[in-house]
């Protein structure tokens, strides 16, 4: 049984430039996804469910737990002393921090805190997400805003923290995913899915049918195909979604699926926002064979222009998202 430390440590040793400090990094993650785990296993008892009455820059009412979440993760990454700045779903701009260790440290991080707030308070999975870049700015001085905005294939880490049945963290830094299984009793992540694989077709779609009537018409022909009776090809695929992108891409990373937030007439972005969720998730996805599109370009080639960009996100095995690309180019 090894831990994520021990894990660290022994992969840190196949970067010889490796200082240590995204070892650091990755401790104070798994430091804050502890202390955030420990509060949702007691959200209905520790009034940490609920609202707290105000609404972020996305326009959505924020939960209690979504400022817990990133007040621990912010804080836990500042005194680790690795991190110059960090941007959050729940931060309306990037916050730098300037101690004068972290000004001169080399890395940002962009979080979203907790993923899948409406999942809170009726005790579904929920997950922390987060994305590792160096900095493009000098060191020494304060971040600033182009630091955060370096397209996907520039991240050297990225990775999940779900909150589920058990609590595990699985990321990558460009060598393979890799999961780990938080031992309760004793509070330590030991590795429990080394090298993971996405599976590269499945039998399960993940997307939020009731949006179906506005959604474009390629989409609408990949659900009809999937809903097509064809044993040969094992369809009609199951429908599987839990509204927690954490918990839909963890499924789907370990049996094979596809999961899709498209664009529609109201919201031609979609939903889901570029640095913090669909970035880190594109990582994780083809780390681990699979494909992430906005169905026409890859998600980490898109240039970011804003912290809180929305982007269309199809993600998951590479078959079902080839065949779902071909139905979204086909019908334009
Ligand atoms: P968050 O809770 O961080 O705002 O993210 C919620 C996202 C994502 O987790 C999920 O896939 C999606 O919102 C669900 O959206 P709908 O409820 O519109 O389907
Ligand atoms: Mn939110
Ligand atoms: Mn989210
Ligand atoms: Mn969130």
């Amino acid at each position: 049984m090894i831990t994520l430390g021990e894990f660290i440590i022994e992969k840190q040793h196949d970067f010889p430039e490796a200082s240590g400090d995204l070892s650091g990094l990755l401790g104070a993650i798994r430091l804050a996804s502890k202390i955030v785990n420990r509060e949702i296993n007691k959200a209905g008892i520790a009034n940490i469910i609920g609202a707290t009455g105000v609404e972020n820059i996305q326009g959505e009412t924020q939960q209690k737990l979504d400022l817990y979440a990133n007040d621990t993760f912010k804080q836990a990454l500042e005194a680790r002393g690795e991190v110059c700045g960090i941007a959050s779903e729940e931060e309306d701009d990037f916050v730098s921090f300037d101690t004068k260790r972290n000004v001169n440290s080399k890395y940002i991080v962009l979080m979203d805190p907790l993923d899948g707030s409406t999942n809170i308070d009726v005790n579904v999975s929920v997950g922390t997400i987060f994305s590792i870049y160096k900095r493009i700015s000098p060191v020494g001085s304060p971040v600033i805003l182009e630091d955060f905005l370096q397209p996907g294939t520039e991240q050297v880490a990225a990775g999940y923290v779900i909150y589920g049945s058990s609590t595990m963290l699985v990321y990558t830094t460009g060598n393979g995913v890799h999961g780990f299984t938080c031992d309760p009793s004793l509070g330590v992540f030991y590795l429990s899915h080394e090298s993971m694989q996405s599976p590269k077709t499945g039998t399960c779609y993940s997307i939020n049918e009731g949006n179906y009537l506005k959604f474009p018409v390629g989409i609408k022909k990949y659900i009809k195909h999937c809903q097509e009776i064809v044993p040969e090809d094992k369809r009609p695929y199951t429908s599987r979604y839990i509204g927690s992108l954490v918990a839909d891409f963890h499924r789907n990373l370990l049996k094979g699926g596809i999961f899709m937030y498209p664009s529609t007439a109201q919201a031609p972005n979609g939903k889901l926002r570029l640095l913090y969720e669909s970035n880190p998730i594109a990582f994780l996805a083809e780390q681990s064979g699979g494909i992430a599109t906005t169905g026409t370009q890859r998600i980490m080639e898109i240039k970011p222009t804003e912290l809180h960009q929305r982007v269309p996100f199809i993600c998951g095995s590479a078959e079902m998202v080839k065949k779902a690309q071909e139905m979204v180019e086909a019908y334009p």
